[in-house]
């Protein structure tokens, strides 16, 4: 059994087959999926993917890369969106300094306001970052909100002891099976206790799916290179994963 903790099925490449992609991810032994928001119109895509489809739940969020299109009211909107019983996060959020999509000032306002709002909020926040470790340290130690996750985490060692030093989790990609071996050496440090998996789908299809459109249905090739790095069992790296997932996101047992 394993939870996608990112997966964004509200895109149209896997929104426009998704009861095949539903029905392939339960055939996989993935039990639920947190469907994650980029701005207000894909969040209210995932609450409607919700309310069709049992297994899955939603996050809501303005991605650093739709900051700057971020609607005046959008913190009163994502706080309406996250009222929705099966809203368990608040993100995408965070800090993207290597596609620079939106000014970094404003990445940084529109982050900080979600955190605020995540920890008002007590909910779990899900953080993207893109070579801004040192801003994305500041911003969570300046609001003080203990309760996330740095998705995709490509950073170094380094930093994901930071990372867990602040409280945070860390969840991993199909890049992980790419071979890079930095993030080996991450993988390493990390405890099992502290890891999620996701497919960031439809992007970062795991080896041997590289290269196609990802979904669900391939997270366990995510968690065999895991358990291969950490000498575990698959079994293991599934049962531990999925618990922190369930704790994180406080989803039914
Ligand atoms: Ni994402």
């Amino acid at each position: 059994m394993f939870i996608d903790t990112h997966a964004h099925l509200h895109f149209h490449n896997l929104y426009s087959q998704l009861d095949d992609v539903i029905q392939r991810a339960a055939e996989n032994g993935i039990d639920k999926i947190i469907c994650v928001g980029i701005d207000i119109e894909s969040t209210k895509r995932c609450i409607a993917i919700v309310e069709k489809y049992p297994i899955v739940f939603a996050a809501a969020g303005i991605h650093p890369h739709n900051s700057k299109d971020a609607p005046e009211d959008f913190l009163d909107e994502i706080g309406k969106l996250v009222n929705h019983p099966k809203v368990v996060a608040i993100g995408e959020t965070g800090l993207d300094f290597y596609r620079d999509l939106s000014p970094r000032p404003i990445q940084i306002d529109v982050f900080t306001r979600q955190l605020q709002l995540a920890k008002k909020l007590d909910l779990p926040v899900i953080v993207h970052n893109r070579n801004a470790d040192r801003e994305i340290l500041n911003v969570v130690e300046s609001v003080g909100h203990e309760k996330g996750v740095v998705h995709c985490f490509s950073s170094d060692v380094e930093m994901a002891k930071k990372v867990l030093e602040l409280g945070f989790k860390i969840s991993f990609t199909g890049s992980i099976t790419f071979g890079n071996k930095a993030v080996m050496s991450v993988i390493k440090i990390v405890p099992l206790e502290d890891i999620m998996l996701e497919t960031d789908c439809p992007f970062l299809a795991p080896v041997p799916k590289r290269g196609k459109l990802n979904e669900p249905a391939n997270l366990p090739h995510i968690a065999a290179r895991i358990a291969e790095i950490k000498s575990e069992s698959v079994e293991k790296v599934a049962a531990i994963t999925t618990e922190n997932a369930t704790n994180f996101f406080n989803l039914p047992g």
